[in-house]
């Protein structure tokens, strides 16, 4: 998948880009501020229909306009599409191929990324939500109904939870509990079976990945917890066997949840575990390790979706590089080499040519996007002299 133009209107502090891209590695750089990372956050919401970085839609839009209009000539299996986000006012239409897409739903996933932010280190470390919203940002955009079932799940939840926190006695709730769990079991099963075989074929390529990033040194292991208390290859197995074991894990949970007010069983508790050389990565791994590990789990993804779509979707990467040694950048830069596109941000372009010759160096300045030529600025240290 390629992203071949960029048009941005009034987007943050871009007033006006129109740039366009070949296969391989796009690199933005620029000082601090300068909007480099907007240009990232400008393709995730072609790709997801919502920011990375802000939940209201507002945030987006150029101060003190009215308008703002993102579009995007991508490159897929299927051939040439448009895709285009406007925001007028509080609106915001989605538009494919130059007709609108009603429902938001059908809009993500058309343009399939992997996205790594310098906060993904979190996923080593971080609290076990950070994990799951790994799992559930690659695959709602690799399967559709996964997030179906995923918003169906919730709701569910939150209806059996606010039962429990109700003041029924607990004879009467564990009755009308028991109306809910096949529904919450039937939710809970695609979202098991599509984590637990996601989590099988990461495995592999977020292995040999670290160990390319690390030459060596360690080796990575991954492990999908199931916050139901399975275990075992039935996880990624048929899915009625496996919806009728998740009901009677609820089942078996019922007078714990009413003593204790919640439900404490199900896919809202599952988790990933990461550990280097057999321990656990999570309170043992050093900064430089745990960001080669988030960027190993991120590859990886992005060779999954590969493999289930046929098609190798785009990689957006925030400031990765600063926080790596100059073997490891030159490891992840080759690893980066066998994916089809990257977009990557960067303050300094010193350096990065010969990392990584032939990339598509464009520089950015307060908003301003221009392709840079090769070889570098006349200023000498790579930045684009300003006035
Ligand atoms: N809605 C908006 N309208 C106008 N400008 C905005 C808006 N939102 C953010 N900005 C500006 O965009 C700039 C931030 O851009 P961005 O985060 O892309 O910087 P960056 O180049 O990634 O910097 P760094 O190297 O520090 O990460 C800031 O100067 C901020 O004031
Ligand atoms: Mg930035």
């Amino acid at each position: 998948m390629l992203v071949r133009r960029l048009i941005l209107r009034q987007f943050r502090n871009i007033r006006s880009a129109d740039l366009a891209f070949g296969p391989g590695t796009v690199i933005f750089y620029g000082e601090n501020g300068a909007g480099k990372t907007n240009l990232i956050e400008a393709i995730a919401l072609l790709a997801l229909g919502k920011s990375f970085r802000a939940a209201r839609d507002a945030a987006w839009r150029m101060w003190g306009t009215e308008e703002t209009l993102l579009r995007a000539e991508v490159e897929t299996a299927r051939g040439r599409e448009t895709l285009e986000l406007r925001l007028v006012g509080e609106e915001k239409t989605a538009r494919a191929g130059g007709l609108p897409v009603p429902r938001l739903a059908d809009f993500v996933g058309r343009l399939g990324i992997v996205l790594f932010v310098p906060d993904d280190v979190e996923l080593v470390g971080g609290p076990p939500a950070v994990r799951r919203r790994f799992f559930d940002l690659e695959l709602s955009q690799r399967w559709p109904r996964y997030l179906y079932h995923l918003s169906r799940y919730h709701k569910i939840l939150l209806q059996r939870n606010r039962l429990l926190k109700s003041d029924g006695d607990p004879a009467t709730l564990g009755r009308l509990l028991e109306a809910y769990d096949p529904l919450l079991a039937e939710s809970a099963a695609p979202i098991v079976r599509a984590r637990a075989r996601f989590v099988d074929h990461l495995r592999p390529y977020a292995e040999a990945a670290y160990r390319a990033l690390a030459g060596g040194r360690e080796a990575l292991r991954l492990e999908y917890v199931s916050g139901s208390g399975l275990a075992g290859a039935s996880l990624a197995g048929e899915e009625a066997a496996l919806r009728a074991a998740l009901l009677k894990r609820f089942e078996a949970g019922r007078a714990t949840d009413v003593r204790r007010r919640q439900t404490l069983t199900g896919p809202h508790r599952d988790d990933l575990t990461i550990a280097l050389d057999g321990h656990p990565a999570e309170g043992h791994a050093s900064q430089g390790q745990r960001r080669s590990i988030a960027l190993a789990l991120k590859l990886a993804a992005a060779r999954v979706a590969e493999a289930w779509t046929g098609e190798a979707p785009v990689v957006l990467l925030d400031d990765v590089l600063s926080e790596l040694d100059e073997r490891r950048q030159r490891a992840f830069l080759t690893l980066l080499g066998e994916q089809g596109q990257a977009f990557l941000t960067v303050a300094d372009r010193r350096g990065l040519e010969a990392l990584r010759p032939g990339a598509q160096l464009f520089s950015v300045t307060a908003g301003a996007v221009r392709p840079a030529p090769p070889g570098g600025a006349a200023d000498g240290n790579g930045q684009e002299e300003r006035g």
